[in-house]
């Protein structure tokens, strides 16, 4: 009996062995990496030969020194396995001709959907060539996510976009795009939650970060940012859109030269709430409106009547130096429908770059500020 069982122990051992932490190298499932041949059916036979073992810890390996295009692919369930990496040290590039990319209907490019447990992690680098394609890297209902070390270059649209995911770690990510470019969003984020972002570096000609409906425990720490349009909560509320987010903290982040810092923007007439904000510990070069709550987020010559608002409260500026290009340092422009209540200004040290004095601009805003005189008159009493 003895015998038996340490027999069926060994046997178990080895079957762990060969199907745990097994290394499936798209090169060996026909990928050329040559830049020029279209890799993307090789690159989805490696993935679902790994998601069908069933072992632990299984890699998904984009070697180095290797160009791979890539077609716009999607990665999806069933992966057996309960978690999966991608060791990503390669290169991969999109099709230049944009006729090669018509045919396709999705607006995404690479999307992982579904996968949970799965890590990204290496030097890779992905060249959007600014193709006519949405978003980049799409994320979509993906739990324990982990993208570690990457950088994304020239983006057509958004870099990464989470969507639906829980427990997110992004780290030691560089995404990059010309300022000029439209709607290039670094990382977005939607119905989506515990979310860890730091020691990240992001210029492009959007929202470093933008955290969209449904999105609560937003943590960003440490993040380079800029160019782009700063880290944004919104825009919420869209054609009287119920939107919710909750529990954001944002600390210790730098901006150079972009467009806004620290911002909040609701479309008027929309519903739900933005709550639970922390803006900590911040430092501006150069930005346009280093601190904003705009509540009256409309396109241009569009009139609306104000009949409800996302309700913004609890929201606090502490600790937020450097220089603001214009004149108006702080722009709070609140819903005369929900006002901002519980609005926290402190220790606000922001110069303008051509030493005018600097402007604060509030309407009805309920809150306190402490360490930040210039500011007292902001709030209703
Ligand atoms: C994989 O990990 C899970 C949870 O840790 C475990 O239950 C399962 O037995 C493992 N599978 C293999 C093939 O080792
Ligand atoms: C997974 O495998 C990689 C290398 O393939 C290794 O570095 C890592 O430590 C492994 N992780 C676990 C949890 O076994
Ligand atoms: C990639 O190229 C660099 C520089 O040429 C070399 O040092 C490195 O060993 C190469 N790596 C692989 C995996 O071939
Ligand atoms: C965010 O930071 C707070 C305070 O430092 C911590 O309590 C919380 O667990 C963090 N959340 C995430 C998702 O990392
Ligand atoms: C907003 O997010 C919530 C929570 O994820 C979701 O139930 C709702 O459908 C979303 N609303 C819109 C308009 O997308
Ligand atoms: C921000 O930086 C301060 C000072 O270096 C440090 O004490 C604090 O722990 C940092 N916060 C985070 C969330 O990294
Ligand atoms: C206000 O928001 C902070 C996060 O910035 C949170 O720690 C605190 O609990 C919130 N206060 C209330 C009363 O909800």
């Amino acid at each position: 009996m003895e015998i038996i069982l340490r027999i069926l122990f060994l046997l178990t051992l080895l079957h762990n062995v060969l199907v745990n932490g097994q290394i499936y190298d798209v090169l060996k499932f026909g990928a050329k990496g040559d830049g020029v041949s279209d890799d993307s059916k090789a690159f989805v036979k490696a993935w679902s030969v790994m998601c069908g073992c069933g072992g632990n810890n299984s890699t998904l390996l984009i070697p180095s020194n290797k160009t791979f295009l890539l077609q716009p692919l999607i990665f999806q369930r069933p992966c057996i396995s309960p978690s999966v990496q991608v060791k990503f040290d390669g290169k991969i590039v999109a099709p230049i001709n944009k006729a090669a990319w018509l045919k396709y209907k999705l607006l995404r490019w690479v999307s992982f959907t579904e996968i949970n447990g799965l890590t990204i992690i290496g030097s890779g680098t992905i060249h959007g060539r600014g193709s006519s394609f949405w978003e980049q890297l799409h994320f979509q209902r993906c739990n324990d996510l982990k993208i570690i070390g990457i950088t994304s270059f020239n983006s057509p649209k958004n870099h990464i976009s989470i969507n639906e995911c829980k427990r997110v770690t992004i780290t030691e990510i560089k995404l990059v795009a010309p300022h000029d470019s439209p709607n290039t969003d670094g990382i977005d984020i939607s119905e989506s939650s515990n979310i860890d972002i730091y020691d990240t570096v992001i210029g492009t000609g959007d929202d470093c970060v933008a955290i969209n409906n449904g999105s609560m425990n937003i943590n960003i720490t440490r993040m380079n940012c800029g160019p782009g349009h700063g880290i944004s909560v919104g825009s919420l509320g869209r054609d009287g859109e119920q939107s919710m987010v909750e529990n954001v903290q944002v600390t210790n982040c730098t901006f150079f030269r972009t467009d806004n810092g620290a911002r909040i923007k609701t479309w008027p007439n929309g519903k739900g709430y933005a709550r639970n904000i922390l803006f900590k510990s911040l430092k501006f070069t150069e930005t346009k409106n280093p601190i904003i709550i705009d509540q009256n987020y409309v396109d241009k010559g569009r009139i609306d009547v104000e009949e409800s608002a996302v309700a913004i409260s609890n929201v606090t500026f502490t600790d937020i130096s450097g220089t603001s290009w214009f004149d108006e340092i702080i722009k709070l422009d609140c819903s005369k429908v929900t006002y901002c209540k519980d609005i926290v200004l402190d220790k606000i040290d922001i110069a303008t770059t051509d030493g005018n004095t600097p402007i604060v601009q509030c309407t009805n805003v309920y809150g306190k500020s402490i360490n930040a005189h210039e500011v007292d008159g902001c709030f209703k009493r």
